[in-house]
């Protein structure tokens, strides 16, 4: 029998009665898993990836470097093995490229496909298709690529062999790991020196993991430049746990009165943490351990404690820009107000998040008024109803912890697509203490 298309999936979550408790490991980081393919693909060697995240986002990932002539083997779940075909050896693919839900694929890969010389179209579902492709196009094309979009600068994008691409420098007038690393690699491909010059500083794994596999780069705090031409060297990936998963047990073991839990070997990247920053303000008890022998891995323990709303600084935006919705999950279980202003992204990521939390929170009896670039959440009891999540991976899963606070069981519809990010969400989330039924 076939599947059940991602939009009829839905979960029926139950109050929860009891602390949530034990420790867990959340599945590999996305944003490192999609470079670490991608990145190996274009080297030379074999690179070897464990801690791999099986979900749909990366997996779609994999798929395209493969259908650009990429061997790229699964030894085990949880593992690739990418057989590099070195910079020059990307082969023309024979379909669309379908990058699925993902927009980390389909700009990141833009910036390889426009250095190609073969034609090519990346393709996406329908929120994919809907998100803006101009950001990176702009660049692309003053790099000299040829790039066409639909009529409202969105995906399919076609891309047409031109001649070699230059460097630029290139001042990004948004806050976006994506378009710094989707300009990177285009510079790969390029002639001369390519820099970018971000508004603030985002994620930098493009520019760490460039730079320990040989590419001639230099970056630090909002900027980046890249010699053009500099080859890859195949590199062992170990993927940390993702933050952005671990959020949403960790904002339920915050708000679920007795609860104890540790996140184990979670990759603390600092542009990912704002989150922790902002919990705490709220009044969270959080504590952090690096775990042994792995500087770059940390436990994390956060025990229940009741949260007052916040004025979430400005600053901390970018650097949780995943974190929102379960943000505003906190928000509503605070006593107070937390205000979010200039977080004006959040309407352009996989759903418009900003409408999406207020609509869902407001069924649930939270008062919150929506601004253009950010909202006031009022906290309060929250009843239980009927929630949709648009097909957004993260409002469904910040709604399964509103679910664990509310007076009485909430429906959240539409939740196949956790599976892009976070295979086993459910299963995680009853090992600990809680109740998530799949109808
Ligand atoms: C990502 C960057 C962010 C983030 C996304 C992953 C990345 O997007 O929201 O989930 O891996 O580079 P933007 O670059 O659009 O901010």
């Amino acid at each position: 029998m076939a599947d059940t298309p991602p939009s009829l999936k839905s979960w029926k979550v139950a109050p929860c009665k009891q602390s949530l408790a034990g420790a867990l490991r959340v599945p590999g980081d996305k944003s490192v898993s999609h470079r670490a393919v991608m990145f190996a693909s274009l080297a030379d060697g074999v690179s070897h990836i464990r801690g791999f995240l099986e979900g749909e986002d990366t997996r779609a990932t994999a798929r395209v470097m493969q259908q650009l002539g990429v061997g790229i083997d699964t030894p085990a779940y949880g593992e690739r093995r990418v057989h590099g075909v070195g910079l020059n050896g990307l082969m023309a693919p024979n379909a669309a490229l379908d990058c699925g839900n993902s927009g980390t694929a389909m700009r990141l890969l833009s910036g390889v496909l426009a250095g190609q010389s073969f034609s090519s179209v990346l393709v996406g579902d329908a929120s994919l298709s809907r998100r803006p492709m101009n950001r990176i196009a702009t660049p692309l094309r003053d790099m000299g690529a040829r790039i066409s979009l639909s009529s409202t600068d969105t995906a399919p994008i076609e891309f047409s062999p031109a001649g070699k691409l230059q460097g630029i420098r290139y001042r990004c007038p948004v806050a976006s790991a994506q378009v710094k690393s989707a300009v990177l690699l285009a510079g790969l491909f390029a002639e001369g020196t390519t820099e970018i010059v971000e508004p603030v500083p985002t994620r930098n794994y493009t520019e760490v993991m460039l730079a320990e596999m040989g590419a001639a780069i230099e970056y630090g705090d909002g900027f980046a430049r890249l010699q053009g031409g500099s080859r890859l060297q195949a590199m062992d990936v170990e993927v940390p746990a993702d933050f952005s998963s671990a959020a949403f047990a960790i904002v339920a073991a915050c708000l679920v009165p007795g609860s104890h839990l540790r996140l184990t070997a979670v990759g603390m990247n600092p542009r990912r943490t704002g989150l922790l920053d902002v919990l705490r303000m709220m009044g969270a008890s959080i504590d952090i351990t690096p775990v042994q022998g792995r500087t770059e891995l940390f436990d994390i323990d956060v025990q229940a404690s009741p949260l007052s709303g916040v004025d979430v600084p400005v600053e901390t935006v970018p650097d949780m820009i995943d974190e929102f919705p379960i943000l505003f999950v906190a928000a509503a279980c605070a006593t107070g107000i937390t205000r979010v202003r200039g977080a004006a992204e959040l309407r352009v990521k996989e759903s418009d998040r900003i409408a999406k939390m207020a609509e869902g929170l407001r069924t649930l009896g939270v008062r919150v008024e929506e601004t253009a670039d950010g909202a006031d959440i009022h906290g309060g009891a929250m009843h239980g109803g009927r929630v949709d999540t648009d097909g957004d991976h993260r409002i469904a899963m910040a709604f399964a912890v509103a679910g664990l606070l509310a007076e009485a069981p909430v429906r959240i519809e539409d939740v196949g697509n956790v599976e892009t990010s976070y295979p086993g969400f459910v299963a995680d989330f009853s090992t600990i203490g809680a109740n998530i039924e799949a109808i």
